[in-house]
């Protein structure tokens, strides 16, 4: 269906809220998009009914806005070298690895960069054309760091905000960039730029100081055309009352028996869920519950892990090698320490539509969330949420963002196999009262400070507007 073609609120991510997908018959048909992004923004455009500008996840034949579910879209179609340039090369083999602590080795390349700059150009010159005067433009995440002042060139009209939804890298990371300078000057296009933490805001802060030669005070830089440009940290969240409503709901609550009473009633079950990346320490928790059942602490017949690793990024090198190296532990275990009917690792290389996340989640008796390094976490947010009967234990990686909000949470140094092993039986082994303390307290923060005064939070500091609630 057309819509309308501006609006006073646009948002500008890499990825439309859902991805157009080839389905069995030669067709294709809309489905949600992966991530955290997307999981955070939907119910804020839904609420506010603006514009969503971004790539389609294929090739489509037309740029015209339309609606899906109530969703105006409006779509930036990429050429296969744009897809391999700018979003496999430039935002997933630069950025993401350097961004997240060079937990894989990030590779530089000027004609990547080239493609970023050309198809950065194409979303700013499409923001420009879908807001209308004095609209407010919320560009999203690493993929787009020249927007903001691509955009303000093109319309010095609108106010500008920027959200980074990974971790900003320290000062002695962020250097190695080749283009470090043209990226802080993109961001600082914006009014506001927002991360997840406040060191993300500082090493911003710093890295503007120290290269750029900009004054700063607190939060606050001020440019030589005299203009200010705020950095501050608004830990992003979910929509709270939806997840648990749909957690509560009867249709989820009979799959999760149906869950509990395929796996047995009486084992207990460790549960993964996270993109297939290497960013989050699958392997490692994977090899702790291995080696615990090797010791003997944990027995095949008490317990089960059940991992969903959803595809990603598949076509990138590093993509390829995670997934070979988590498929081989997966059989390695299953292989030396399984028996027929018995497998101690589910592993599970698949999406799946929110109920049965919701299912899953309060089925498990403790989620295992161990990145390495990560702008929040969503997934974590999400368990607890799912969690009504204030039960069930949550291992939680300290390099999580949500780790400075979820304090109840068995925290873990993902790199400490020792560390993990001991926290995995600590989460198992303790008393409900206990498990019912830390889960309430979770769940209070998730619940106080959802999605929706996240996007209040930051809509508020960039411009007077409000959501309604
Ligand atoms: C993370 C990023 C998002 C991204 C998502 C899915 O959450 O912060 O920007 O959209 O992963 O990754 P993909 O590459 O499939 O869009």
């Amino acid at each position: 269906m057309a819509a309308s073609s501006t609006s006073s609120f646009v948002v500008v991510a890499n990825r439309l809220p859902v991805d157009r997908v080839a389905v069995a018959g030669g067709n294709s048909e809309w489905r949600t998009s992966p991530g955290g992004l997307v999981t955070a923004l939907e119910p804020v455009l839904r609420q506010h009914r603006g514009i969503w500008i971004g790539w389609p996840g294929s090739s489509i034949d037309n740029e015209a806005m339309f609606e899906v579910d109530g969703f105006k879209l409006k779509p930036v179609d990429l050429s296969s070298d744009e897809v391999q340039g700018y979003y496999e090369g430039m935002s997933n083999g630069t950025l993401w690895p350097l961004y997240h602590d060079v937990v894989a080795k990030p590779a530089f390349h000027r004609e990547w960069w080239d493609a970023y700059v050309r198809v950065n150009r194409r979303f700013a010159a499409a923001a420009a054309e879908c807001a209308a005067r004095d609209a407010a433009v919320w560009v999203q995440d690493y993929q787009l760091q020249l927007v903001p002042a691509m955009l303000r060139e093109l319309r010095p009209d609108v106010r500008i905000g920027f959200f980074l939804h990974i971790p900003f890298p320290p000062t002695e990371l962020f250097k190695q960039l080749p283009w470090r300078d043209q990226i802080l000057e993109g961001l600082l296009g914006a009014d506001l730029v927002g991360f997840q933490r406040p060191g993300g805001a500082s090493n911003f802060a710093r890295l503007v100081r120290l290269r750029l030669d900009h004054k700063t005070h607190r939060d606050q830089i001020r440019l030589e055309d005299g203009r200010h440009v705020a950095a501050r940290a608004y830990p992003i969240s979910i929509d709270f009352h939806r997840l648990e409503e749909l957690a509560m709901s009867s249709s989820v609550q009979a799959r999760t028996d149906e869950i509990r009473s395929e796996i047995g009633a009486d084992r207990k079950i460790f549960l993964g869920v996270d993109r297939l990346d290497y960013t989050k320490g699958i392997r490692q928790r994977l090899r702790a519950f291995g080696e615990l059942i090797v010791d003997g602490a944990i027995s095949v017949d008490e317990a089960v892990f059940i991992q969903v690793a959803s595809p990603s990024r598949e076509r990138v090198q590093q993509y390829v090698e995670v997934r070979d190296d988590i498929e081989r532990w997966v059989g390695r275990i299953n292989g030396d320490l399984g028996r027929i009917g018995r497998h101690p690792i589910h592993y599970l290389h698949s999406s799946y539509p929110r109920e049965e996340m919701a299912a899953l989640f309060q089925a498990a008796d403790v989620m295992v969330v161990t990145p390495f390094a990560d702008g929040m976490n969503l997934v974590a947010k999400e368990y607890v949420t799912c969690r009504h009967r204030n039960d069930g234990a949550l291992v939680l990686s300290e390099f999580a963002g949500a780790a400075d909000e979820l304090k109840q949470a068995f925290l873990v140094n993902p790199h400490d196999i020792n560390g993990l092993k001991e926290s995995l039986l600590a989460a198992r082994d303790a008393d409900a009262r206990d498990l019912t303390r830390r889960m309430r307290a979770m769940r209070r923060q998730v619940r106080d400070n959802d999605i929706t005064s996240w996007a209040n939070a930051f809509l508020t500091d960039l411009g007077g507007r409000k959501l309604r609630v």
